[in-house]
């Protein structure tokens, strides 16, 4: 063999093992970080692939799933916050019509038995239907909203692509945006990188004060590691009198549940605010004096609660310092989460 042929072969060798590992790696996939519980959404009934992902992301990302294709689930929904909205309080819908409610952050939703404030979704791939058809959100009705998408030869393309079969109904429809939904996780937080012990991840000495502090005044309800115990609490936050929110009880006509929301996870809450399910502070000192000096005391009330949380404004200082190690970049500019509509 000549050295030339050699090389030529060594050449061709690698580029067709380089093919073949691009073609096996998946573009993205679930991870369950260690020491977390294992995930609640069920993949047995939504195998996982890129094209499925891809579509639901097209779909998150495309106002053709409003009435006027004004409103994409991106427009309440946007990366750089944690994929919640930033500029406002209660989100704005269709025609700039005002809802009622505060968008949530979507992220690890894996884990998340309930969905909404008030927990009135069970199932992730349910879910969108609430805001697709919501009058003040994008007022889409499904049948009509299946139409036009089976009426694209795109779609029914990417559909064939992702389900083998190109006639797009409702159930596929929320498999694809339950797949792109279900794969936006963080979990690389500094706090995350501190508690793996990777080299250079350290806390200053405020931060683990801060941390110190977190244990001490609101662990029991936003609980490691998803920094949220995923139950309904009422944290003592006097009624908004215009929108009259009972959160909880709206679902299970509970008088226990009365003002019971969902607790959310903390996880990139510098970057989510306003806060609350309706917005009300909008920012994380406002929400520390509310914990400290804002609690209404009310038979609802969380017991963890009931005793004051006393912190003078060093420790405060240090407590959002914390919560600011919570701030996940690498998921923030993950480019596979990015709007991909062109593609
Ligand atoms: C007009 C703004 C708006 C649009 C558009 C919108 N959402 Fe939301 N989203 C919200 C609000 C507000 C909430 C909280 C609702 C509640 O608690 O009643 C929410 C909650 C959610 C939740 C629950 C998260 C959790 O942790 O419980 C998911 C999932 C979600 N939206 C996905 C979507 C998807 C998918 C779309 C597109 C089909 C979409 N949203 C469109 C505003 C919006
Ligand atoms: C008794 C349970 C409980 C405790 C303890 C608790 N929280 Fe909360 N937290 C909640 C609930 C429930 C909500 C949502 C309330 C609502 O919107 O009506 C919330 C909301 C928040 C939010 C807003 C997040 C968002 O996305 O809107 C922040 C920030 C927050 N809490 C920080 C803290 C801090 C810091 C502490 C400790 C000083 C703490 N919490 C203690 C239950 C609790």
């Amino acid at each position: 063999m000549s050295l030339k042929f050699r090389y030529s072969l060594l050449l061709a060798i690698t580029v067709f093992l380089l093919l073949a590992f691009t073609e096996e790696t998946p573009y993205i996939q679930f991870v369950t970080p260690k020491g977390w519980p294992q995930p609640v959404y069920d993949f047995s009934k939504n195998k996982p692939s890129d094209e499925k992902y891809k579509l639901g992301r097209h779909l998150f990302y495309d106002p053709v799933l409003s009435r006027d294709s004004s409103t994409s689930c991106s427009s309440c929904h946007l990366q750089f916050s944690g994929f919640t909205h930033v500029d406002h309080a209660l989100s704005h819908g269709i025609n700039g019509l005002k809802g009622t409610r505060n968008s949530l952050t979507l992220f690890n939703l894996a884990w998340s038995k309930n969905f909404m404030w008030d927990g009135g979704v069970n199932n992730l791939e349910v879910q969108p239907i609430n805001p697709i058809t919501n009058p003040v959100e994008m007022d889409q009705d499904l049948p009509g909203l299946i139409k036009k998408l089976n009426a694209s030869a795109y779609y029914r393309q990417r559909f064939y692509k992702a389900f083998g079969d190109s006639v797009i109904t409702s159930q596929k429809l929320l498999k694809a945006l339950a797949q792109y939904m279900v794969m936006l996780e963080s979990y690389n937080s500094r706090y995350d990188k501190v508690m793996r012990h990777e080299t250079g991840a350290v806390f200053t000495d405020a931060e683990q004060h801060g941390y110190e502090l977190f244990k001490m005044h609101c662990a029991s309800c936003h609980a490691e590691p998803l920094f949220t115990n995923r139950g309904f609490e009422n944290n003592g936050l006097p009624v908004d009198t215009e929108l009259r929110d009972i959160g909880r009880m709206k679902i299970t006509g509970l008088k226990s549940d009365s003002l019971k929301f969902k607790v959310p996870s903390l996880r990139n809450c510098e970057l989510s605010y306003p806060y609350m399910h309706d917005g009300r502070f909008r920012n994380l000192d406002m929400v520390l004096t509310h914990y400290t000096q804002g609690i209404t005391i009310s038979q609802n009330l969380s017991p963890a609660l009931r005793k004051p949380v006393v912190m003078n404004d060093s420790e405060k200082k240090d407590l959002i310092a914390f919560l600011k190690t919570l701030t996940d970049k690498e998921f923030m500019y993950d480019l596979r989460y990015r709007n991909y509509l062109k593609e």
